[in-house]
C-alpha cells in the first residue's frame, strides 16, 4: 500500500527531535518535507537541530528554512526550557549542516498541491509558516487532508502564562489565521503532555536499556527540560508534548476522547495573549472548526515511543 505522506513543521528543540524520530522511523510514513520555524530556539538553531536529528535517523527528507520570527511580533524563545542549543546543552555537534535550498513556505505549498487530499501536516511549533502559506495560497486549506497541531491547552492551564501554551503564545496572529482558514485541524494540547506524556525516571532508564543511539539521544537531550519540569512545572521526569502529538498523528487511537469545538485565538490582550478559547458548550453559536483531543493513553504513547527508539 502507498505510504502515508507527512509534512512536519517544527521549531526543533529536545521534544521536537523525538517526534521527528517517531516519524522518520515509521515504515508506513513518508516524510515528504520539513519546514523549520523560529520558536523554542532561533531559526538557524532549529535548522541545525533538525538536520542533526535527520542524520541520526539516516532520513533523507528535505529540510527547508522558514520564518525567522512571528508574523508581527518579536520572537520569544524557550531556551530556558530546552537549553541554549535547544538540545539540553550537552555539547552535541549541532552545526555546519546544510538545509535544502528554497523557501519553506513555497515548498510547503508545492508539496500540498502535489499530494493534494493525501498530505498530512503535523505542526510542532508556532504556526507562522502555516499562516504565511495560507496567506500566499488560501486554496491549500482544502487540499490538506488534515493538520495535527501540538498547541493550546484544553484544560486552560498554560505553560507560558496561566492560560497560554508556548506554540500559540509565540505567534497568536498566525493561530487566528489558521483557525479561520477552513483547514481540517486536530489539536493535541500541552494538557495531554502534562497528564499522559510525562516520562518518569524509571521509564527513562527503560528507554536507555534499549541501547540504541536514538534511545540514548532522546533521553540525554532532555537534560534542561527535566530541570525545568522539576523546578517549574513540577512534573516527575520530563514531558514530551511534540512526541505525543506525533503519536496521535500517526495513530489516532492514542486519543481516548476528543471533541469538535469552535476555537478562537486571543491576539489583543497582553494578559491572555495566545489563549485559544474553546467553546465547549456551543454558547457562541459558531461552526466548530477543530477537533481537540481531551484524553489520551500513556501506555499507547509509550509503546509507540519505544518502537521508534528500539
Ligand atoms: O508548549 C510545548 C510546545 O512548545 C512544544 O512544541 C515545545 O517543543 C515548544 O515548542
Ligand atoms: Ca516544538
Amino acid at each position: 500500500p502507498m505510504k502515508r505522506k507527512f509534512w512536519i513543521d517544527t521549531d526543533t528543540a529536545s521534544d521536537d527531535a523525538v517526534a521527528l524520530i517517531m516519524a522518520f522511523m515509521n515504515p508506513d510514513i513518508e516524510v515528504v518535507g520539513l519546514s523549520i520555524v523560529a520558536g523554542n530556539v532561533p531559526l538557524d538553531m532549529g535548522v541545525q537541530n533538525a538536520l542533526y536529528t535527520a542524520e541520526l535517523c539516516a532520513a533523507t527528507a528535505p529540510i527547508y528554512v522558514g520564518a525567522a520570527k512571528p508574523l508581527s511580533r518579536d520572537l520569544g524563545t524557550a531556551q530556558f526550557v530546552h537549553g541554549e542549543d535547544g538540545m539540553g546543552d550537552i555539547g552535541l555537534p549541532l552545526s555546519g549542516r546544510t538545509p535544502a535550498s528554497g523557501n519553506a513556505v513555497d515548498k510547503l505549498i508545492e508539496a500540498i498541491h502535489l499530494h493534494a487530499d493525501h498530505i498530512e501536516l503535523v505542526t510542532l511549533g508556532p504556526l507562522t509558516n502555516i499562516a504565511l502559506a495560507l496567506q500566499q495560497d488560501p486554496s491549500i486549506a482544502k487540499a490538506v487532508k488534515r493538520c495535527v497541531i501540538m498547541g493550546a491547552v484544553a484544560d486552560h492551564i498554560g505553560n507560558v502564562t496561566q492560560v497560554a501554551e508556548f506554540n500559540m503564545w509565540v505567534d497568536p496572529e498566525a493561530v487566528d489565521i489558521v483557525l479561520r482558514s477552513g483547514m481540517h485541524l486536530e489539536f493535541v494540547g500541552w494538557d495531554i503532555s502534562r497528564t499522559e506524556a510525562v516520562v518518569t525516571p524509571q521509564e527513562s532508564a527503560m528507554i536507555r536499556s534499549l541501547g540504541t543511539e536514538r534511545a540514548n539521544f532522546s533521553v540525554d537531550i532532555q537534560r534542561v527540560l527535566e530541570k525545568f519540569c522539576a523546578e517549574e512545572t513540577h512534573l516527575n521526569g520530563f514531558d514530551l508534548p511534540d512526541p505525543i502529538a506525533m503519536a496521535y498523528a500517526i495513530d489516532t487511537s492514542v486519543a481516548t476522547e476528543a471533541h469538535h469545538w469552535y476555537l478562537a485565538a486571543e491576539t489583543g490582550s497582553a494578559l491572555t495573549r495566545g489563549m485559544v478559547v474553546m467553546d465547549t458548550l456551543g454558547v457562541m453559536h459558531q461552526e466548530p472548526n477543530a477537533i481537540v483531543v481531551t484524553r489520551a493513553s500513556h501506555e499507547k504513547f509509550m509503546s509507540m515511543l519505544v518502537d521508534a527508539l528500539r
